[in-house]
């Protein structure tokens, strides 16, 4: 099973991921949990430069990068995993790229789209969770973990985009919901942490018990 979470930043992906890859855990699952930007051998470099606030990036070379992250990902992490039978949970996928380099960019979106059916060779995921919340409050939690963190210069060069920027990919995560209704479920992120984790594993639990009967 291939699972991706996406949202804005703040959203709270990375502690409802933490929640699932427990859930599975205790249910017998191997899980393999893992991120974009940043995960495969060359990974880290990639993120380095794609989120460093000293990076003055092209918007195309930007694009390139995510997309060579991307298919490195794939071949390396991800399409093993899933060929051992684990579960892959993984934080930010080619919809992203859609969103970000589209709604944000100003890309061309069938364009991103080809690219993206290169980048991740014909394997996407069965299930993808949107984590929705107003902008102002997902850019407010974001700052505020980048603060405390100390990751402002190293990784906040998406953080300091502007809110009307924000308010784009909102709507874009929202527009590519409606137009992927059967892969993509849009969960209400500014629920509870742990009423949040409560919603997305019924969603995980009835669409894997769907697949069974088919
Ligand atoms: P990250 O620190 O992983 O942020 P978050 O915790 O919010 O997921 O940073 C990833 C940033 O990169 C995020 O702002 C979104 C952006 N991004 C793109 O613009 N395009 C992409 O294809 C991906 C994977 C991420």
């Amino acid at each position: 099973m291939f699972v991706t979470l996406e949202g804005m930043e703040g959203s709270g992906k990375s502690t409802l991921l933490k929640g699932l890859n427990q859930r599975f855990q205790a249910a017998g699952r191997t899980v393999t949990l893992t991120r974009e930007p940043g995960a495969s051998s060359i990974g880290a470099n990639l993120r380095a430069m794609l989120l460093s606030t000293r990076s003055t990036l092209a918007n195309e070379t930007e694009l390139f990068l995510f997309l060579a992250d991307r298919a490195q990902h794939m071949t390396e992490i991800i399409r093993p995993a899933l060929q051992a039978g684990h579960v892959v949970l993984c934080d930010r996928f080619a919809d992203s790229t859609l969103v970000y380099q589209g709604y944000g960019r100003g890309f061309d979106r069938r364009l991103l789209a080809t690219l993206n059916d290169v980048a991740v060779s014909g394997l996407w995921p069965d299930t993808t969770l949107i984590l929705d919340l107003p902008p102002e409050e997902g850019l407010r939690r974001a700052l505020q973990r980048n603060n405390t963190s100390g990751q402002s210069d190293d990784e906040g060069r998406f953080e300091a985009e502007t809110l009307a920027f924000h308010t784009r990919i909102r709507e874009g995560f929202l527009e590519l919901a409606r137009q992927h209704p059967q892969r993509c479920v849009v969960l209400d992120a500014t629920r509870q942490p742990e009423q949040l984790l409560d919603d997305a594993w019924a969603v995980l639990c009835s669409r894997a018990a769907f697949q069974k009967q088919d």
